[in-house]
């Protein structure tokens, strides 16, 4: 088979039959998901169903105990897993920013690392500070002097500083108060639609998913209950536990109504 004749996915991940345990726990369960390029897909469920146990799945920092995953239609292995991350972007829960380091260094770290010139680092952090609204002179600090909006922030310009494939975010926005939060919402909403990226969050806010999510992927006790989109999960639920998880949320009124304004 030449170069050419070689099928390109049009899928980011393909996760086939993956389950995971951590001895007795169950996490994830023989789950099949296919991640769709360019679109942004939610999982979320009950805290404890397996959702960051799927997204550590994904970036290779688990194993599964049974299936695969592929990443752009590559197993991921031991041997090649340090290459194919360089490709993504990941948002651990609670940010996981450096506090030795200022914002800058945060953000750059990788690129210094892998030895990118001072000026197409510059190029890079500035079209991403423009991006999220970051302030300018927020980016000397360290992550201590800056407020959880902002932390927030850094951490995703810091996913994001390699331009990656794939976006992966864990409870971006699970620590903050819900002005902040909505407001944030809006800046990823923007940022995922002008870089066109293939994203996956993780969130337990009905409210979000469907105004962040294209796919959204709801999970319980280590299964996937139902895919689809917020409108197919309202109206064509797979069962009484999907309604009952979305009356749950009083957040949803907001998705609602923008349904039917
Ligand atoms: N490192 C770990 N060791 C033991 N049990 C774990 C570990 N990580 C997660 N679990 C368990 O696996 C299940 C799924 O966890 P997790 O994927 O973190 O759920 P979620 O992100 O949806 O809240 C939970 O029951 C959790 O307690
Ligand atoms: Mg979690």
């Amino acid at each position: 088979m030449s170069q050419q004749d070689y099928h390109v996915p049009d899928h980011i991940f393909k996760l086939s039959g993956v389950s995971k345990a951590y001895g007795e726990t169950h996490a994830v369960r023989s789950v099949n998901l296919s991640i769709p390029k360019g679109l942004t897909t939610v999982l979320i469920g009950p805290s404890g169903c397996g959702k960051s146990t799927t997204l550590r799945l994904m970036i290779g920092l688990l194993q599964p105990d049974e299936g695969t995953v592929l990443f752009e239609g590559n197993e991921i292995t031991r041997a090649n897993i340090l290459q194919l991350r360089q490709h993504m972007g990941y948002v651990i829960q609670n940010g996981g920013l450096f506090p030795h380091l200022t914002a800058r260094e945060n953000i750059t770290l990788m690129a210094h690392y892998l030895g990118w010139e001072k000026s197409r680092i510059n190029l890079r952090l500035q079209e991403l500070v423009d991006l999220s609204q970051f302030p300018n002179d927020g980016l000397e600090r360290y992550p201590v002097q800056l407020s959880g909006g902002q932390q927030q922030r850094v951490a995703l310009m810091r996913a994001l500083m390699l331009d990656p494939n794939v976006l992966l975010l864990d409870e971006p926005l699970g620590a903050l108060d819900p002005i902040i939060r909505s407001g944030l919402q809006n800046i990823l909403r923007e940022i995922f639609y002008k870089l066109r990226k293939s994203v996956v969050l993780v969130t337990h806010d009905i409210g979000e998913a469907g105004f962040l999510g294209d796919q959204i992927v709801l999970m319980r006790g280590g299964n996937i209950v139902q895919k689809g989109t917020i409108k197919e999960l309202i109206h064509s639920p797979a069962g009484p536990f999907v309604t009952n998880f979305i009356n749950s949320q009083n957040s949803l009124q907001e998705v609602l109504q923008e349904e039917y304004e």
